[in-house]
Parts: C-alpha cells; sequence; structure tokens
C-alpha cells in the first residue's frame, strides 16, 4: 500500500461552554474514559491505545480547537511543515517536544481554512482496555466544513500526503490509511466543523450506544443507516454544547486498488439518504448544528 506520511486521525480538542456537564456527559453517556487533567484541558480516552481522542476545554461557545494526527517519523513532521506552508498553511509551533500530557513530538499548523492542525510522533499509548462491547474505540473521522471543497481536499492530499477515496456532490473524502476515510470535506457557506464521528466495534455496539444515549435524553438526531461513501454504519447525535458527534462501526477498508467514484456515481434514488432506506430525512436543527461550530480564534 502508498506509504502515508500521516498515519491516524488521534484526537479532537472541543471548546465547551459547559465544561463540567460536557466531562460528565462524555464519560458516563458517550463512553470516554478521563485520562488526566493539566493547563484547563480534560483529557478522555476511548477502549484503544491512542493516549486521548478528545480534549475538552472552556469556551464562550462550542468550537472545533484543533485536529491532532499521528506521523510516521519525525522527519515527515519536517516535510509536512514545509509542504503545508508552500500550500497556504501558517507554521505556529514546532516541531518541538510536547509538554502536553500525550508527550512525544508536536507541530501545529493554522490550515489555509482556518483551523489549527496538530501532528504528534511519538506520543504516549496506553494498553487498549479489554473490550466495553458498546464504548468507541477511537475517532474513525472528522468532517469539516469548507467554502472550497476541491481546495480543501488538495491541501490534505498535496501538503498531508492523504489520498482522495470518493467525491460526492457535497463531500471529499480523504484518507491515510486502509480507512476509506479519516477526513471528510463538506461543502458549506462556513469553515468550521460538521461532526466528529467515533469508531464502534461492531453495528451491535452502534445500536446499543444508541440506546444509551436515547435513555440519557440525547435522541438519535439523524440515522441510524448506512452512508454511501464508505460503508459505514451511522447514528448522530447533538451533544450538550451543540456539537454533533456520530457512532459508526464497518468502515471500508481501502487499498491502492480502490476506484474513485465520483458525484455522478455517489447518487441515492429518490426519497433516501441512506443505503438501507430507513434513515428519515435530516432536520433542519441538525443541519443548523452541522454547521454552528467554528474553528477556534487563533
Ligand atoms: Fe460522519
Amino acid at each position: 500500500m502508498a506509504r502515508f506520511p500521516v498515519t491516524a486521525l488521534r484526537s479532537v480538542d472541543l471548546g465547551t461552554p459547559d465544561l463540567d456537564r460536557s466531562v460528565k456527559f462524555y464519560c458516563d453517556v458517550w463512553g470516554l474514559t478521563l485520562v488526566t487533567r493539566a493547563a484547563g484541558m480534560v483529557y478522555l480516552r476511548a477502549t484503544g491505545s491512542n493516549h486521548h481522542v478528545v480534549a475538552l476545554y472552556p469556551s464562550e461557545r462550542p468550537e472545533l480547537g484543533a485536529v491532532t494526527f499521528r506521523v510516521a517519523t519525525a522527519r515527515d513532521m519536517e516535510s509536512i511543515a514545509a509542504k503545508a506552508v508552500a500550500e497556504g498553511a501558517r507554521l505556529v509551533r514546532g516541531p518541538a517536544p510536547n509538554d502536553a500530557p500525550d508527550g512525544g513530538m508536536m507541530m501545529a499548523l493554522r490550515a489555509p481554512e482556518g483551523g489549527l492542525l496538530r501532528f504528534v510522533h511519538g506520543d504516549v499509548s496506553h494498553a487498549p482496555e479489554p473490550s466495553q462491547g458498546d464504548r468507541p474505540e477511537r475517532l474513525a473521522h472528522v468532517n469539516l466544513n469548507s467554502t472550497d471543497v476541491d481546495r480543501s481536499a488538495a491541501f490534505y492530499e498535496r501538503a498531508l500526503g492523504f489520498r482522495l477515496t470518493d467525491r460526492s456532490k457535497a463531500m471529499a473524502f480523504v484518507r491515510c490509511n486502509s480507512d476509506h476515510h479519516a477526513v471528510v470535506i463538506a461543502d458549506a457557506k462556513v469553515n468550521g466543523l460538521n461532526h466528529v464521528a467515533f469508531l464502534m466495534p461492531s453495528l451491535e455496539a452502534v445500536m446499543r450506544g444508541s440506546g444509551r444515549m436515547i435513555d440519557a435524553g440525547f435522541p438519535i438526531a439523524w440515522g441510524v443507516g448506512r452512508h454511501g461513501p464508505g460503508d459505514n454504519v451511522f447514528s448522530y447525535f447533538i451533544d450538550p454544547s451543540g456539537t454533533v458527534i456520530e457512532y459508526t462501526a464497518e468502515v471500508l477498508q481501502v487499498d491502492d486498488s480502490y476506484v474513485v467514484r465520483g458525484p455522478d456515481q455517489w447518487v441515492w434514488p429518490p426519497g433516501r439518504t441512506d443505503q438501507w432506506g430507513i434513515a428519515p430525512p435530516k432536520a433542519d436543527h441538525v443541519k443548523s448544528a452541522q454547521l454552528s461550530v467554528r474553528y477556534a480564534a487563533p
């Protein structure tokens, strides 16, 4: 398989107006576990080996503080920094030793659309927790709104070494490993966060997790269904701060032989938005929530 300088989507930093409520939600309902608190950040892990998958911090409005990727080598970090600057990003920090609890080396860029992208290498990992059945293992993807999808996708390809896996009318799906996509870029009138997807161990876990959310007063915002590009099962929710989050499973695994399909091929039959034909039309308040979370100001 092609060599990718970025090997994984690791974590997101999310700002929330009610930190205590968000921490309680992600630990007691969503299925994450508190790792540590440091410098105003609350680090939450999933059952997999990543040090954390979400870092929460207080902010006036919900916001996306950063998306963090793991890179293959320290040298890749330097070449990504150079290529990203050539493609219109701004180097914010590093590469330098990371003084946050996840350790290792860190480099941060401000992407052309305004989002902060962090890159880590040699970061701390945990022994994976024994399977907990219906809790997230890791992040599956971030979906980012962009006012120029093709330009954003080209940045991921040229600067970060991602590959385009599929392109629907509204979205570009890019990958950095065998997962069909780690980042989705969605056509929008604003730049920011559309949603964050968490990988569940199975379809059964998506359903059981969805039931746990409903019990806790968080109805399914969109789904359950099975997506077209990526073939993954989905169930969307809105977290207490208004950020859209997704349980997903069964993400298509691809290799270099995968043939990119375009907008003319990714077309739903009338009335459908998922493969099974069971996901109802997305409600307006969900569409609004998917446009409401912006990038943290520099
Ligand atoms: Fe998604």
